[in-house]
């Protein structure tokens, strides 16, 4: 199946168009080998050495992925987490890294500790203003600015081309958590980012029943080479199992996005005239600060409103009413 012919929903729902070579079939096996036969001279002209690197059963879905966000290569892994870590782990102790105050809390209390005792000096913004990212940036000495956009838990909103701009000037790469986005809504590799992260257990999976990471590069450079091995040495792939799932949890990604944010839409302007409600945090409402940066880079609003009404994943919307 040619990614360029066909639209995004229909390469993920096709899962690309993959059929399997040996046995024509139109889902391909879960391959459950941990290592791989040796040619007679002692080589592995397959490709595949040992399974803590690789497996077969990675390859439709890294390529699904990395066609739905527009990148050439993606990596899954075996947690958001372990994702977004190798992105640091590929630096050197003394470099310098700017990232947003909110973000995912376990993320950010990693980059507080572990990484700053690995000696990354990391410097905490508030990254939905693009002043506050130019300030912290070092010409020369900032190698990552990493952005959460919109950022759990408050959907606070930054522009990825802006921020592109400004990490890219000072010689940095910019990378992308963009998990409650998803590539239904928008593409960071489109709007400058040279990594895009998903943490993979949430909207690409969708079923709550795996946890998995992903990264996609704009590039298949020696940044994304240092990535790849971070993987296969660490050990932080993925299960076949869990691949294969995530696989089939993102043929229906973006049924299941667009009806999770007519469900938002709907639910934050019920809850934005509410009595009892004192503030509704969703993307789209005119009211919510970076509403018009966010309308012009994503397809439509996604996120849920949070603090006071929520919903995530997939499958019937879970919210809860509360007064802050
Ligand atoms: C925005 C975001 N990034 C990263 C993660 C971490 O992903 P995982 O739980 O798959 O390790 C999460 C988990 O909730 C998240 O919400």
């Amino acid at each position: 199946m040619n990614d360029k012919n066909f639209a995004a929903a229909s390469l993920a729902a096709q899962a690309m168009g993959w059929i399997d070579p040996v046995t024509k079939a139109v889902v391909p096996p879960i391959h459950m080998a941990s290592t791989y036969q040796r040619d007679e001279d002692n080589g592995f002209r397959s490709g595949r050495i040992y399974a803590r690197a690789d497996n077969p059963t990675f390859d439709q879905v890294e390529a699904t992925l990395a066609a739905l966000e527009g990148g050439p290569k993606a990596l899954v892994f075996s947690s958001g987490m372990s994702a977004a870590s190798a992105c640091f782990l590929a630096l050197a102790p003394g470099d310098h890294i700017v990232a947003p105050k909110v973000m995912y809390w376990s993320l950010r209390h990693w980059l507080a500790g572990f990484a700053t005792q690995w000696g990354l000096k990391v410097e905490f913004v508030d990254a939905d203003k693009l002043d506050a990212i130019a300030a912290a940036v070092n010409p020369g000495v900032t190698k990552l600015v990493w952005l959460e956009t919109p950022a759990n838990p408050t959907w606070a909103v930054t522009d990825i081309a802006a921020a592109a701009d400004i990490a890219h000037k000072a010689g940095a790469l910019l990378a992308v958590d963009s998990t409650v986005a998803t590539p239904v809504l928008t593409r960071p590799i489109e709007l400058g980012a040279d990594i895009v992260m998903h943490s993979a257990t949430k909207y690409l999976n969708g079923h709550s029943d795996l946890i998995a990471g992903a990264l996609v590069g704009a590039r298949d450079d020696a940044y994304w080479a240092k990535l790849r091995t971070i993987r296969a040495q660490l050990g932080t792939i993925l299960g076949q199992t869990e691949a294969w799932l995530l696989m089939r949890g993102m043929r229906t990604l973006f049924p299941r996005v667009q009806w999770a944010c007519r469900s938002a839409e709907m639910l934050a302007q019920k809850f934005a005239t509410h009595p009892m409600v004192d503030q509704v945090l969703y993307p789209g409402l005119p009211s919510f600060s970076g509403c018009c940066r966010c309308a012009s880079r994503a397809a439509s609003a996604g996120p849920s409103p949070r603090r006071h009404a929520s919903i995530c994943g997939s499958g019937p919307p879970r919210w809860a009413a509360s007064r802050a």
